[in-house]
C-alpha cells in the first residue's frame, strides 16, 4: 500500500441510501476523540437522547443509538422483544419484513407471514384480522419499505395490538425525518431506525427507542437476552437509564459526534418544515417524471413513500444503462430495484441532506438524458425535443475521479 492521500470521488447519492451527509456532521466528526465514558462524552450522548426523543416524538426514557447500521437496529428490536417460542406476525411486503422473519426465526421464534402484494401496504382491518386469529407476542411492521417505495400508516395499530398483548416494532429506517412519527400518540413499543438516511449522517448506528410496553416486556422476559452485544438491559445502562454508566462496549465516538450534528440540523429546521420539504419534493419529481413517460410502481398515492421512490423501467429500457450513465455523467446514483422490485424498477431516494430542489433537477435530468440516448419516446421529449441540457458539460471529467 502507498503511503497516499485517500482518495474518494465526489457523488450525489439519490439511491435509497446512503445519502450524502451534511458537511457539519462531517466536520464533527474529525474533532478529536474523548474518552467513551468521559463527562464531555456523557453529555455529548445525553444531547443525543434528546435529539433523539425530538425525532421519536417521545418522552421515553429509554432511547439510545445501538452500535451498527440499520440490521443491528433490527436484531435488536428481535433480540430483546421477542422470546424462543413466541409468535411474530410480519406484515410482509418486501425485503425487510422478510429479513425480520429471518432473525426472528434464528432467535427462535414462530413466524406468521402477512403478506401483501409489493408495493402496498397492510391496511388496519387486515392488521386487525390477523392479530384477532393469531395473538402473536410481537407485530412487525415497516414504514417505509425501501424495496418497494411503499409507505406503512401506523396510526390505530397499537390499540389493536394491545387488545391482545402484542407488542408493535416498527422499522423507520428509510422514513425517520421524512414522514410523520409519533412515538408516544401512536403508542408504539419498539422503534429502530438509521442514521445514513433522512437523518444525513453516515451508516454506523441505528437511533432506537422502547415505550413503556416495549420496556416491561424486557423486564418480565422468563429468557436471557440471547446477545450479548445487543442485549438493551446493558446498552440502556450505558446510556444512562438506570442512573449510573455500564460500560457495555466502547461507544463510537467520531459516529456519535456526527449524529449528534445531525440531530442539532433536524431540530432546527423541525419535523413539520422537514416533512413538507421531502413531500414537495417528491411531488414535483413526480410531476416532471410523469412527463417523461414514467410511472409509479406504487399505484396507489396514499401508499407511496416520499423518501424512496420506486419507478417502473418501461418496456425495452435498459435500466442499468440509464444508471450508469447517471453516474458516469452527472455524478448522480440512481438505483435499480431489490427483492421483489430488482430489474423492474428505478429507485431515487429524496432524503435528508440530499432533499434539496437542485439534486431532483439533476436526477430528472439524468432520466430525461437516459431515456433520450435509449430511444425512449415520451410525450415530453417529443414536446421538447431541442430543449438545451443545463447540466451537459456541467461535469468536467463525467464525474470520474
Ligand atoms: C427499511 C430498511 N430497513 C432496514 C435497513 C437496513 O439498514 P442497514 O443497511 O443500515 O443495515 C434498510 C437499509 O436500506 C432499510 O431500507
Amino acid at each position: 500500500m502507498k503511503d497516499t492521500p485517500i482518495q474518494v470521488p465526489q457523488r450525489i447519492l439519490m439511491g435509497p441510501g446512503p445519502g450524502n451527509a451534511h458537511p457539519r456532521v462531517l466536520a464533527a466528526q474529525s474533532l478529536p476523540l474523548l474518552g467513551h465514558l468521559h463527562p464531555p462524552f456523557l453529555a455529548i450522548m445525553d444531547e443525543i437522547q434528546d435529539g433523539l426523543r425530538y425525532m421519536f416524538q417521545t418522552k421515553s426514557k429509554y432511547v439510545c443509538l445501538i452500535s451498527g447500521t440499520g440490521h443491528a437496529g433490527m436484531e435488536a428490536a428481535i433480540a430483546n422483544m421477542l422470546e424462543p417460542g413466541e409468535t411474530i406476525l410480519v406484515g410482509n411486503n418486501g425485503i425487510w419484513g422478510q429479513r425480520i422473519a429471518d432473525l426472528a426465526e434464528r432467535y427462535g421464534g414462530k413466524v406468521i407471514s402477512a403478506e401483501v402484494p409489493a408495493g402496498a401496504a397492510l391496511s388496519l382491518p387486515k392488521i386487525k384480522d390477523e392479530l384477532a386469529k393469531h395473538k402473536p407476542a410481537v407485530l412487525f411492521l415497516c414504514q417505509g419499505e425501501s424495496s418497494t417505495g411503499a409507505h406503512q400508516n401506523l396510526a390505530g395499530v397499537a390499540e389493536a395490538c394491545r387488545a391482545h398483548d402484542t407488542i408493535l416494532v416498527v422499522d423507520t429506517v428509510c422514513s425517520l425525518g421524512a414522514v410523520p412519527f409519533y412515538g408516544d400518540a401512536w403508542g408504539i413499543d419498539c422503534m429502530y431506525s438509521g442514521s445514513q438516511k433522512v437523518l444525513g449522517a453516515p451508516p454506523g448506528a441505528a437511533p432506537f427507542m422502547l415505550g413503556e410496553r416495549g420496556f416491561k416486556k424486557l423486564q418480565n422476559r422468563k429468557t436471557k437476552v440471547a446477545s450479548y452485544n445487543f442485549d438493551l438491559n446493558l446498552i440502556l445502562d450505558y446510556w444512562g437509564c438506570f442512573g449510573k454508566r455500564f460500560y457495555h462496549h466502547t461507544g463510537m465516538i467520531s459516529n456519535w459526534y456526527g449524529i449528534r450534528e445531525a440531530l442539532a440540523i433536524a431540530s432546527a429546521e423541525g419535523l413539520e418544515a422537514m416533512w413538507a420539504r421531502h413531500r414537495k419534493l417528491h411531488l414535483y419529481m413526480w410531476e416532471e417524471l410523469s412527463k417523461l413517460g414514467l410511472e409509479p410502481f406504487v399505484e396507489k398515492e396514499q401508499y407511496r413513500l416520499v423518501s424512496v421512490n420506486t419507478i417502473k423501467v418501461p418496456e425495452g429500457v435498459d435500466a442499468l444503462a440509464l444508471c450508469k450513465n447517471a453516474m458516469d455523467k452527472y455524478s448522480v446514483e440512481i438505483a435499480g430495484g431489490l427483492g421483489p422490485t430488482a430489474g423492474k424498477v428505478w429507485r431515487v431516494g429524496i432524503m435528508g441532506y440530499n432533499a434539496q430542489l437542485a439534486n431532483v433537477e439533476l436526477v430528472i435530468t439524468a432520466f430525461r438524458d437516459g431515456l433520450k440516448q435509449q430511444g425512449y419516446k415520451s410525450r415530453h421529449q417529443i414536446a421538447d425535443q431541442d430543449m438545451p441540457n443545463p447540466y451537459e458539460g456541467a461535469f468536467p471529467g463525467n464525474g470520474k475521479a
